[in-house]
């Protein structure tokens, strides 16, 4: 099998550039952006250090073969042409969903079987298996995705999507998840020695992700991946990359992190999830109200997912809300403020006009990710 690997680090709508970035970092330098994923070639530690580091893509994934098919026929033989017994095991399990768009072969269902079908052939020939395959060891989920007739395999390296830390213990109605959180973060100018406040935290999951990002610490160093199991991949490459993981984790950088709720439930969610993320005291939890907000730092990051008010009646109640922390935040010109709605009025009921606006999708919600720039502290 060659050394290096094309992987695809998938991106939710509106995050790609963000995913690339972090991919580059990581040392991918080569990374191609598309709708909604990240490509770069890169040798098999990538996926223990990929999976292990991006903290705004949704999954990693190993790309198979792309080719083009029009007919089942197509679909069949190019699945087969592929090396599959260089990928599952004999006893290997290997699921197969679909996806087809603006494609000749429209119907999911056919597409999936045409292909499980072509791979139990090839598996059943190279392994001199006359029945079924058992597949009762490793898990190899598989996709198959059409596109204007071309059509990509790729094997899910994650597993359970990379937002599953493994911290989150409880959550509110409606929680952020991990992996939007911690672009939020990134998306700001915020450096780790900064004051950092989400007047909103609800479960916590901002203050949690800025947490993590200030510490350097791995998000994914708590859970397992599909690919620790396959034996196509050398194992020591996930303890290289927990061992460099443990390496770069920065556990004495102090931080100035406060997540605040008019909840006290949801303070003490937030703060058994922050206890489950190893974070126990890092950050400061308090119940407030966010027009209560007061602070005697002359420069600060607030970031915050307050309530949309998309149920009939929260409305008004969530425009008063937005008016009073324009209200209170305008006594804190040199702070940066970052707030993440779907209330296209946010600008008028705060009272400013935003730096700078960007779109994001919050699950299915078309959000506006609004951004006042304060003062960068000395
Ligand atoms: C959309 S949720 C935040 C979810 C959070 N980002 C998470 O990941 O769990 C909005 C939160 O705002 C809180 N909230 C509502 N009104 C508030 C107010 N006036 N001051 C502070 N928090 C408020 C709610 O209790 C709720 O937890």
């Amino acid at each position: 099998m060659k050394n290096t690997v094309t992987l695809i680090a998938t991106a939710a709508m509106g995050l790609e550039a963000v995913v690339a970035n972090e991919v580059r970092q990581l040392g991918y330098k080569d990374a191609t952006v598309e709708n909604g994923k990240v490509i770069f070639e890169a040798d098999h530690d990538a996926i223990a250090r990929c999976n292990l580091w991006l903290r705004t893509a949704d999954r990693v994934k190993l790309l198979i073969g792309e080719f083009e098919a029009r007919t089942y026929d197509e679909l069949f033989e190019g699945t087969k042409a592929l090396p599959w017994e260089q990928y599952i095991p004999e006893d290997g399990k290997f699921p197969v969903t679909g996806k087809s768009h603006k494609s000749t072969l429209y119907s999911v269902p056919d597409c999936q079987s045409i292909v499980k079908k072509a791979i139990v052939e090839k598996l059943k020939q190279k392994y001199g298996i006359a029945n079924w395959l058992e597949e009762s060891g490793s898990e190899h989920k598989i996709e198959a995705a059409l596109l204007k007739d071309k059509v990509t395999i790729t094997l899910d390296t994650s597993g359970a999507g990379l937002h599953k830390r493994g911290y989150r213990v409880g959550q509110g109605d409606a929680p952020l998840k991990e992996t939007l959180a911690a672009a939020l973060v990134q998306l700001t100018n915020w450096r780790v020695d900064e004051p950092f406040f989400d007047l909103f935290c609800g479960s916590g999951t901002i203050p949690i992700e800025a947490a993590l990002i200030g510490q350097n610490i791995a998000p994914g160093f708590n859970r397992s991946f599909s690919a620790e199991e396959w034996t196509f991949i050398n194992s020591s490459i996930w303890d290289k990359a927990l061992e460099e993981a443990e390496d770069l984790a920065n556990y004495d950088q102090p931080l100035a992190i406060y997540g605040s709720d008019l909840d006290p439930k949801m303070i003490n969610i937030a703060r058994d999830n922050a206890m489950e993320a190893g974070l126990a005291d890092l950050v400061q939890w308090k119940q407030m109200n966010a027009a209560d907000f007061h602070s005697k730092e002359d420069v600060g990051y607030i970031v915050s997912n307050p309530p949309y008010g998309e149920r009939i009646g929260d409305k008004k109640e969530v425009e008063a809300i937005y008016q009073k922390l324009g209200a209170v935040l305008k006594d804190y010109p040199a702070w940066s403020k970052y707030i993440l709605t779907a209330n296209e009025n946010f600008e008028a009921l705060f009272g400013q006009k935003a730096s700078k606006k960007r779109k994001l999708f919050n699950a299915f919600i078309k959000t506006d990710y609004y951004q006042y720039f304060g003062k960068k502290s000395k």
